[in-house]
C-alpha cells in the first residue's frame, strides 16, 4: 500500500526534526514551553487546542496586555517571524482583541508543521512578548495534534487565507472531476495508478498549473510559489494556500453572497504521463445583514464548489472561535442554523458572551461594535464518496451602533449638590478629567478638592460615572434671575479615552437648579447727637451690590468720609447729619429732622435689593436770641422745597438777604429793631418776630415723588422765628421759646436783658455806687439819685415803665413798715418829701426809654417819734413795654394834700405778675 510508504518516509523526517528539536534560550530573559499536550499553561496565559484541521492557540492579554506580541513560526533550528503576508502564505490566521487576547489559528497543513502520515501533526511556534522596556519575553509553544479524518477535499477559509488540500491518491483521483481528458493506457488499472501515485508524490513533479480566473492563466510551480501561493505536497495530499488578493482569485456572488474564489488544475508529470488534479476554493467575503438585536450571516447552500448535481449535506455545524459548538450549547446561546431555500442562515444575538463589545469614537460620538468570531463547518458529499469539508472563521464586527449613555441628574436640592450619573459605558472606557466652567481637573485632582466622582461597575462589566458638586463649589455658576432667585448651573465636560487605543472623547452637559435661597442683604441703623450710624448685614449675595446714599453711589472719597469698616458679613458707615447726602425734613426750634436713604442694589439687572430710610432729630440751635438785640436764624433747605435757593431768601425786609449761604443753608443775623422785625407786648413778654421767605414772593414748584414736575405750587417756604423776652425775677430778662403747632419753627436761642436798680452818686447820674459802696451812708434828708435801666437791648422802641417803688425798714421787699415812693407809675402824692422823676437826656444816653431817674429824700423810719433803724432798702417793680403801645401811656394827677388825693390807677392788671423786681442794697443814715 502506498500509504506505508508515505508514513514511512515521514517518520524520516520527524526522526530528523525531533533530533533538531533542541530548545535553546534566544537571546531571551525567560523562556517558557507550553509542553506538548498540556493545553493550559497556567503561568504564562498560553493555551492550545487541537480542533479537527486546525490547532488554535490563545493567549490572554494578562500576558500581553500593552506589550506587543509577535509571533515565530517553527520549523526544526528554522524560525521564521510571521509577517502577515508569510502567516497568509503558511496558514497561521492571527487574530486579537484590543486588550490583547490573541488567537492563533495554525492549519495543521501549514508549512512548518511537521507531518506524520497526514495524522500527527507537530505544530511548534514562538510567542515573542516585547514589554515596553524592550525586553522580550519568548514563549515556545508546542503542541502535536491528531487528526486523520480528512475528507477527501477540505477547505479551510480564515480572514486571511484560503486554504484547499485534496487527496492525490489514486482512489480519490478517479473520483475527482477532471476537466482535461487525460491519454490513459488502455488496461486502466493498478499500473497506471502506480504510477500516477509515483508521479505526484512529490511537488517536484508537478509540471504546471493553470488558474481560472476564470480566464486561463497557467504557471509553473515557482513561478506560483514566487507570485505568493503556497503549494506543498504531503503524503496524500495536494495542499494550496491564497491570501485573498492574489492576482488569480476573483469574486462571484452566490445567492447574494460575495465569495472568493480561487480555481486551479494542477499538472503532474512523470516520464510519459501527465496527471492533473483540480482544486478549488471559495470563501465568502459578506453574507451578513444586522438588526440592532441580531447578526444574520447567510451562505450560499450551493456553493462554486459543488457539482451541479444535487449535493447531499452531510453535516452542518456552528463553532464559536473555531471550535463546533452542540445543539443545546446553541440552544443556550441563542444561535441559530437553518437552511432556507438556497442558503445556509446563521443568526447570532448581538451582545453574547463568546463576543465582545468594543467602544469607538466617531465624530466624537459614542459608538459600540459587537465583535464575535463564528465559524460554519459543512460536509457534503457531490454523490459517491467526493466529500469535501468545509470549514470558514469568519469574524464579524457588528457596523457602528450609537450608545448613548444615559445622563441622570439624581440632585437632591436639600442636599445643595449636584449628584448626576452618566452610564452605561463598556469596560474599554476610561474617564480622565473632567473639564469646568473654570478649568479642567483630573479624576484624583477633583477629588482631592471635594468634588466627588466615582467610577460604578456592574456585574455585566459596564461602567458609569457619578459625579457629586457642592452647590457652593466654585465651579457652580450661581446667576440671580430674581431678586430672591438664584439659579446654580455647573457645566462640565467629561473627557474619556477609549482603550487600548487611547481615543479621546468628550461628553459635555450641564446641570441646574433654581433655588430662593437668597437673603438680602439688609440695612439697619441709629443715631447719636452728630451721626447716623448704618449697619448693613451682607446677606450670602457677598458685596456684588452697589450702595446708593441718597441720590448718589457710594465713590471710594465717601467711604472714606463715612468711615465705610467691613468684614466678611457686615459693613458699617457713620454719616454725620450735615453730609451732604442727608435730606433735611423738618426744622424745628432748636432740632433738625434729618433722614438718609440707603438703597442697595443689584448693578446688572438694577434690583433694588433692600431700601432704607431712618430720620433723626439732630439738636442744632436754630435761631439765637442775644441779650444785646441781635436776632440770628438758620433757614434750611428742607427736602419738601427741592426747588428752594437759600441764597435767594429774605427776611421780611426783602433787602436783608443771608449773611451766609450755600446750596443748603441761609444764616440770618439781625437787630432786633431791623428788617422789619415785629414787636409785641404781651404779657409781659416783649415778642421779637420775623420771617424768612422767598422775598421776591416768586412761587415754587415742587415736583412730584417721581421727579416729573408738576404745576402744583409748593406751599411758600416760611420760617417765622421769634425771640421772647420776659423779665426774670433777679434783674434780668430772658427768652423762652414757645412752640407753635405744626410750624417748622425755629423760635429761640438763649439770651438775657437785666435791668438794674442802682445808686447813682449825685444828679449828674454818672456814677453810681458799686456793690462795695454798701451799705451807702448818707445824710438825714439829703439826696438819693436813683436809675433803673435796661442793659442789654439795643431796642429803643422798648420803654422801661417803673410801676411801683418803696421803702423798707428791712432788706424783705414784702416787709412791713413801708412806705411807698411810685405808686402805678405814679409819684406818691402822700409823700411829704414827694418824690421826683428827672427825664433822661435824648442825648446823653443812647437809648432813653430804656432809663428812668428819680430822686428820693434820706429818711428813717419812726414808730412813735421813735427812729426804729438808721436804715432804709429801696424797692422797684419795673415792667418793659412797647413805647407804641398805649399800655405804656399814663397820666399822673397834679400833686395835691393827701386828704383830697384820689388814686388814678393804671390798667396793669395782667403786667403784675411779670414785673421785674427790683431791689437796693442797705442805705444807711449817718448818725454824725
Ligand atoms: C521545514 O523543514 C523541512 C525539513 O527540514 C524542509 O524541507 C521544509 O522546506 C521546511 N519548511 C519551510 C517552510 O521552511
Ligand atoms: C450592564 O448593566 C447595566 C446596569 O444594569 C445596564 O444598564 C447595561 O445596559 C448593561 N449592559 C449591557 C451591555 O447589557
Ligand atoms: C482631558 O481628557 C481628554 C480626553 O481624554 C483629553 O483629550 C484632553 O487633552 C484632557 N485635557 C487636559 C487638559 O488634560
Ligand atoms: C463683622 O462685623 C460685625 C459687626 O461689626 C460683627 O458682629 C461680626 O461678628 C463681624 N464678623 C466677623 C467675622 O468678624
Ligand atoms: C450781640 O451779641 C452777639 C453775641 O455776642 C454778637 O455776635 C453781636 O455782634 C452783638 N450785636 C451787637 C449789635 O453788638
Ligand atoms: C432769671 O435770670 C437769672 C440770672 O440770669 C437766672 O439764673 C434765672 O434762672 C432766671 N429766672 C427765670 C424764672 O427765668
Amino acid at each position: 500500500m502506498t500509504w506505508f510508504f508515505g508514513i514511512c518516509t515521514f517518520w524520516l523526517l520527524m526522526v530528523m526534526v525531533v533530533a533538531q528539536k533542541n530548545f535553546n534560550v534566544l537571546s531571551t530573559q525567560k523562556s517558557f514551553n507550553v509542553v506538548p499536550g498540556q493545553n493550559f499553561n497556567q503561568g504564562t496565559g498560553l493555551k492550545t487546542n487541537c480542533l479537527g484541521s486546525y490547532m488554535r492557540l490563545t493567549i490572554d492579554k494578562s500576558l500581553a496586555f500593552g506589550n506587543q506580541v509577535e509571533f515565530d513560526a517553527v520549523n526544526g533550528s528554522q524560525i521564521e517571524p510571521l509577517s502577515p503576508s508569510l502567516a497568509a502564505k503558511c496558514g497561521f490566521y492571527i487574530d486579537s482583541d484590543p486588550w490583547g487576547n490573541y488567537k492563533v489559528f495554525a492549519s495543521l497543513l501549514n508549512c512548518f508543521a511537521g507531518n506524520e502520515d497526514d495524522a500527527v501533526f507537530d505544530v511548534d511556534m514562538r510567542v515573542r512578548v516585547r514589554g515596553v522596556k524592550a525586553e522580550q519575553e519568548v514563549f515556545e509553544v508546542e503542541k502535536t495534534c491528531n487528526y486523520d479524518q480528512w475528507a477527501p477535499r477540505e477547505v479551510l477559509c480564515t480572514q486571511n487565507y484560503i486554504e484547499v488540500s485534496v487527496n492525490r491518491l489514486p482512489e480519490e483521483i478517479t473520483a475527482l472531476r477532471s476537466p482535461l481528458k487525460l491519454p490513459r493506457a488502455k488496461n486502466f488499472g493498478e499500473q497506471w495508478a502506480d504510477t500516477v501515485t509515483e508521479a505526484i508524490t512529490s511537488r517536484y513533479n508537478i509540471w504546471r498549473m493553470v488558474f481560472f480566473t476564470p480566464k486561463q492563466k497557467a504557471m509553473v510551480l515557482e513561478d506560483a510559489l514566487r507570485t505568493g501561493y503556497s503549494i506543498t505536497t504531503t503524503r496524500s495530499r495536494l495542499v494550496l494556500r491564497s491570501g485573498y488578493d492574489m492576482p488569480e482569485t476573483y469574486e462571484e456572488t452566490v445567492n447574494g453572497v460575495p465569495m472568493k474564489v480561487i480555481r486551479v488544475t494542477t499538472y503532474f508529470k512523470k516520464e510519459w504521463s501527465v496527471t492533473m488534479l483540480d482544486t478549488v476554493a471559495a470563501c465568502p467575503t459578506g453574507g451578513l445583514s444586522f438588526t440592532d438585536e441580531m447578526i444574520t450571516w447567510n451562505f450560499p447552500r450551493i456553493n462554486p464548489l459543488m457539482s451541479s448535481r444535487a449535493t447531499n449535506l452531510l453535516e452542518l455545524f456552528m463553532g464559536i472561535d473555531g471550535k463546533k459548538m452542540d445543539s443545546l450549547q446553541m440552544e443556550t446561546r441563542g444561535y441559530y442554523l437553518t437552511i432556507v431555500d438556497d442558503l445556509i442562515v446563521m443568526k447570532i444575538p448581538i451582545g453574547g458572551p463568546d463576543g465582545y463589545y468594543k467602544s469607538h469614537v466617531v465624530n466624537n460620538q459614542y459608538r459600540i461594535t459587537y465583535n464575535i468570531e463564528p465559524m460554519l463547518e459543512l460536509l457534503w458529499s457531490d454523490g459517491g464518496m467526493d466529500t469535501t469539508r468545509y470549514k470558514v472563521l469568519f469574524p464579524i464586527k457588528t457596523p457602528f451602533m450609537p450608545s448613548p449613555p444615559h445622563f441622570v441628574d439624581l440632585t437632591v436640592v436639600d442636599q445643595r449638590m449636584f449628584d448626576v450619573f452618566l452610564g452605561p459605558f463598556f469596560y474599554d472606557i476610561e474617564l480622565v478629567n473632567i473639564t469646568f466652567s473654570t478649568g479642567v481637573l483630573t479624576v484624583a485632582e477633583a477629588n482631592a478638592r471635594g468634588i466627588n466622582i466615582q467610577e460604578q461597575r456592574f456585574q455585566n462589566g459596564s461602567k458609569a460615572f457619578r459625579l457629586q458638586v457642592p452647590f457652593s463649589d466654585s465651579f457652580v455658576e450661581r446667576t440671580q434671575v430674581d431678586v430672591v432667585v438664584r439659579v446654580y448651573t455647573l457645566r462640565f465636560s467629561y473627557g474619556f479615552m477609549v482603550l487600548p487605543e487611547y481615543t479621546p472623547f468628550s461628553y459635555t452637559s450641564s446641570v441646574d437648579v433654581t433655588l430662593q435661597d437668597v437673603i438680602l442683604p439688609t440695612v439697619t441703623g441709629d443715631c447719636d447727637e452728630e451721626k447716623f450710624h448704618i449697619m448693613i448685614s451682607l446677606g450670602n449675595l457677598g458685596k456684588n451690590f452697589n450702595i446708593m446714599i441718597g441720590t448718589h453711589d457710594m465713590t471710594p472719597d465717601r467711604r472714606a468720609e463715612y468711615g465705610v469698616k467691613e468684614n466678611d458679613t457686615h459693613m458699617s458707615l457713620a454719616m454725620p447729619f450735615l453730609a451732604s447726602d442727608v435730606v433735611f425734613e423738618l426744622m424745628y426750634a432748636s432740632s433738625l429732622r434729618a433722614r438718609i436713604d440707603v438703597l442697595l442694589w443689584e448693578p446688572t439687572k438694577k434690583w433694588t435689593l433692600s431700601d432704607f430710610s431712618l430720620a433723626c432729630n439732630f439738636p442744632m440751635t436754630m435761631t439765637e436770641c442775644f441779650s444785646n438785640g441781635t436776632m440770628s436764624a438758620l433757614a434750611v433747605k428742607v427736602e419738601s422745597v427741592p426747588q428752594l435757593i437759600p441764597r435767594q431768601l429774605t427776611l421780611r425786609d426783602p433787602s436783608c438777604g443771608p449773611k451766609f449761604s450755600n446750596d443748603r443753608f441761609a444764616y440770618f443775623s439781625f437787630e432786633a429793631n431791623s428788617c422789619g422785625t415785629t414787636r409785641t407786648f404781651y404779657d409781659g413778654v416783649v415778642t421779637y418776630q420775623n420771617e424768612i421767605t422767598l422775598g421776591n414772593g416768586l412761587p415754587v414748584y415742587q415736583p412730584s415723588k417721581k421727579g416729573v414736575p408738576t404745576s402744583r405750587p409748593d406751599p411758600e417756604y416760611r420760617i417765622t422765628m421769634s425771640c421772647f423776652y420776659t423779665l426774670n425775677d433777679t434783674q434780668t430778662i430772658a427768652f423762652f421759646t414757645k412752640p407753635r403747632e405744626n410750624e417748622p419753627l425755629p423760635e429761640t436761642g438763649f439770651g438775657q436783658l437785666r435791668v438794674v436798680l442802682r445808686l447813682a452818686w449825685d444828679g449828674s447820674y454818672n456814677h453810681f455806687y458799686a456793690e462795695e459802696d454798701y451799705p451807702v451812708v448818707k445824710y438825714l434828708r439829703s439826696p438819693l439819685f436813683f436809675e433803673v435801666v435796661l442793659l442789654t437791648s439795643t431796642d429803643p422802641q422798648i420803654e422801661l415803665v417803673l410801676e411801683n417803688c418803696w421803702a423798707t425798714l428791712k432788706e424783705d421787699r414784702n416787709s412791713t413798715p413801708r412806705w411807698d415812693l411810685i405808686v402805678d407809675g405814679c409819684v406818691n402824692l402822700a409823700d411829704g418829701y414827694e418824690t421826683v422823676f428827672h427825664p433822661v437826656a435824648p442825648n446823653s444816653i443812647q437809648f432813653p426809654s430804656h432809663v428812668k431817674h428819680f430822686e428820693i429824700k434820706m429818711f428813717t423810719f419812726v414808730q412813735n417819734d421813735v427812729v426804729l433803724q438808721d436804715q432804709i432798702f429801696v424797692h422797684c417793680d419795673a415792667v418793659l413795654c412797647d413805647e407804641s403801645d398805649g399800655i405804656c401811656k399814663r397820666h399822673c394827677p397834679s400833686p395835691m394834700p393827701l386828704k383830697t388825693g384820689k388814686k388814678v390807677r393804671r390798667e396793669t392788671t395782667n403786667v403784675q405778675s411779670q414785673r421785674v423786681q427790683l431791689s437796693s442794697r442797705k442805705i444807711m443814715l449817718s448818725s454824725s
